[in-house]
């Protein structure tokens, strides 16, 4: 087995590593800086002032002006979780009957499996929105496909697996014409765009800190104005004006703005050099291995992102021995890839199985090299040679 090298990580949309200077602003929060912020000596005081320069920081990056209208959450699953059974149970409560929820096929399993067990509970009717083969969801679609009794339209961002961007500001505006609340998950979105969200029609977004080189394990909920009887998920305290209960994780709310205050000042150059990796690795991809296709849309996609499908390969087998000449990729979210194979959304957007089980994502970062990339590439071309012959 090869020895890890940073280099050779190619999961940024699994996860980013945390960058020093976030840490050393999160260090003095686990140490010195220890208090509650729900105390009111001075220490807890001090620990409320760094949640409150971290809730600024984060309201200024997206444009918000109502401090009330960012809820910090313990990840972007949670914040999901929040808005949909949130969302289900207001109508619930109002007319004793399950509601119905639009959603995309390519949600993520924050989106997917809760909308799930909540129908499978009787809270909720899923209705499932088509998409095209770039898994796109087109705005018109989702115009005719509102029904009167539709509780909440969710349409994912930017699709962790295939990179595919959906045209969100469109849809925001039909759920709006419509009066239908409109959720989008931007986890993936948020690190590689800048959103003027306050002025934006969607009513509730989710963003993550460890997409975007911050820690792992924290998370928020945007709202949009207008937003009215948000319903909390998680009871106890009234922290977060009662819209979350729950001590704060002082040190990762802090990290999570610092994260997203870096990417402010370094947007265009870091945008760049994202753009750059993932575009030597499309084309070195494309020219060089036969048989592949780039799943996803060819530009509306993530900034890092790139993602193929392999004919006749089976993924699990390729990332494996990927990993042992060094190189991280992944067949997938996650959250999943160690459980399930078939590459469901490649079946999604209209590929056959043969195509499907060769899928793999291949994301960069900061510290992604040329070098690295070539040296992957060659790793690619030489595994799956060896695949197809045996
Ligand atoms: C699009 C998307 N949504 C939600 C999540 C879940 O985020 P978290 O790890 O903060 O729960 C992820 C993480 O992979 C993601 O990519």
């Amino acid at each position: 087995m090869k020895r890890l090298n940073i280099e050779n990580y190619f999961d940024y949309a699994a996860t980013t590593p945390l960058l020093p200077t976030v840490f050393t602003r999160m260090q003095p929060y686990f140490t010195n800086l220890f208090g509650n912020p729900s105390s009111a000596h001075r220490f807890g005081q001090q620990a409320y002032g760094a949640v409150e320069d971290a809730r600024n920081i984060l309201l200024d990056h997206f444009h918000i002006t109502n401090p009330d209208n960012l809820i910090f959450t313990g990840s972007s699953t949670e914040a999901c979780n929040t808005i949909l059974w949130g969302t289900v149970f207001q109508y619930w409560k109002i007319y004793g009957k399950p509601g119905r929820l639009l959603i995309s096929p390519l949600e993520h399993s924050a989106v997917n499996e809760t909308a799930k067990f909540l129908q499978d509970a009787g809270f909720c009717i899923i209705d499932q929105l088509p998409v095209n083969q770039y898994g796109q969801v087109d705005p018109d679609d989702v115009r005719k496909m509102i029904r009167s009794d539709t509780v909440l339209v969710s349409v994912i961002y930017g699709n962790n697996e295939i990179g595919t961007i959906n045209p969100i500001p469109e849809i925001a505006r039909v759920c709006k014409e419509k009066g239908i609340p409109f959720h989008t998950d931007a986890t993936q979105y948020v690190a590689h765009n800048q959103i003027d969200f306050g002025n934006s029609e969607i009513s509730m977004m989710n963003i993550a800190a460890h997409k975007c080189y911050g820690p792992k394990g924290t998370g928020a909920i945007l709202l949009g104005n207008g937003v009215e009887n948000f319903l909390p998920f998680i009871h106890g305290g009234k922290q977060e004006n009662g819209k979350r209960a729950g001590t704060h994780n002082v040190p990762y709310i802090v990290g999570m703005a610092a994260a997203y205050q870096i990417l402010d000042n370094e947007f265009d150059k870091r945008i760049q050099f994202e753009r750059q990796k993932r575009d030597l690795l499309i084309q070195l991809i494309s020219e060089n291995i036969p048989d592949c296709l780039l799943t996803g849309h060819p530009t509306e996609r993530l900034t890092n992102h790139a993602s193929f499908a392999f004919k006749g390969i089976d993924s699990l087998v390729l990332q494996s021995l990927l990993d042992q000449k060094g190189f991280a990729v992944s067949i997938g979210s996650a959250c999943r890839s160690s459980k399930i194979h078939g590459q469901q959304q490649l079946i999604d957007i209209g590929l056959s199985s043969e195509w499907a089980n060769g899928g793999l994502r291949i994301t960069v970062g900061i510290y992604t090299t040329d070098d690295a990339i070539y040296s992957l590439v060659n790793a690619l071309k030489r595994s799956i040679r060896i695949l197809r012959r045996s």
